[in-house]
């Protein structure tokens, strides 16, 4: 190795890392393929229509698992544990108003003091992957 050759190689070594986390697409949001699912329509729905859905929850859940593993572990944790970057999803309730929360948070994302905390996900997820992401996290343990 020459020692040209040799400085652009430590010149680039900080950058490998970095390429290693986005060429694995943690870093930008991933479309989740919920063909398994049938349409849920244009309207938004109030509550989680998977909750008590016999049929399709177990669909949903593993969906939802692909769906949050590709766009919410990064901050959010590995199995819906949180390592403290973002909050523990586990701990948000089920009931009507923590949907409608959910809901929101996800499509709008979060800035909080004029810094983008959470990217929001309006226009690349749609209703039954989002859906299924709440019924994959709420079948995790607490
Ligand atoms: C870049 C990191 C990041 C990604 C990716 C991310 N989030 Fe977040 N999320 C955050 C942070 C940070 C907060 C807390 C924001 C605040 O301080 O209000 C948050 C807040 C939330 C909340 C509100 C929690 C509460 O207790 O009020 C929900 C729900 C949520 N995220 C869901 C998701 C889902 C679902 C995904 C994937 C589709 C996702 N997030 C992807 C960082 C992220």
């Amino acid at each position: 190795m020459t020692f040209r050759a040799f400085l652009v190689a430590v010149m680039l070594l900080p950058v490998l890392p970095i390429a290693a986390v986005y060429g694995h697409g943690d870093g930008a949001p991933q479309p989740v393929d919920t063909s398994g699912l049938p349409p849920l329509g244009e309207q938004w729905l109030a509550t989680n229509p998977y909750r008590n859905d016999e049929a399709l929850r177990a669909t949903a859940i593993e969906i939802g698992s692909r769906g949050y593993n590709s766009n919410c572990a990064r901050c959010h944790g590995l199995e819906v544990k949180s390592g403290g970057m973002a909050p523990d999803l586990r701990e948000l309730g089920e009931g009507e108003s923590e949907d409608a929360w959910f809901i929101a948070r996800v499509l709008g994302g979060a800035t909080v003091g004029g810094r983008q905390k959470m990217p929001p996900f309006d226009g690349l997820l749609n209703q039954e992957a989002i859906w299924a992401i709440r019924t994959y996290i709420d079948s995790q343990p607490e």
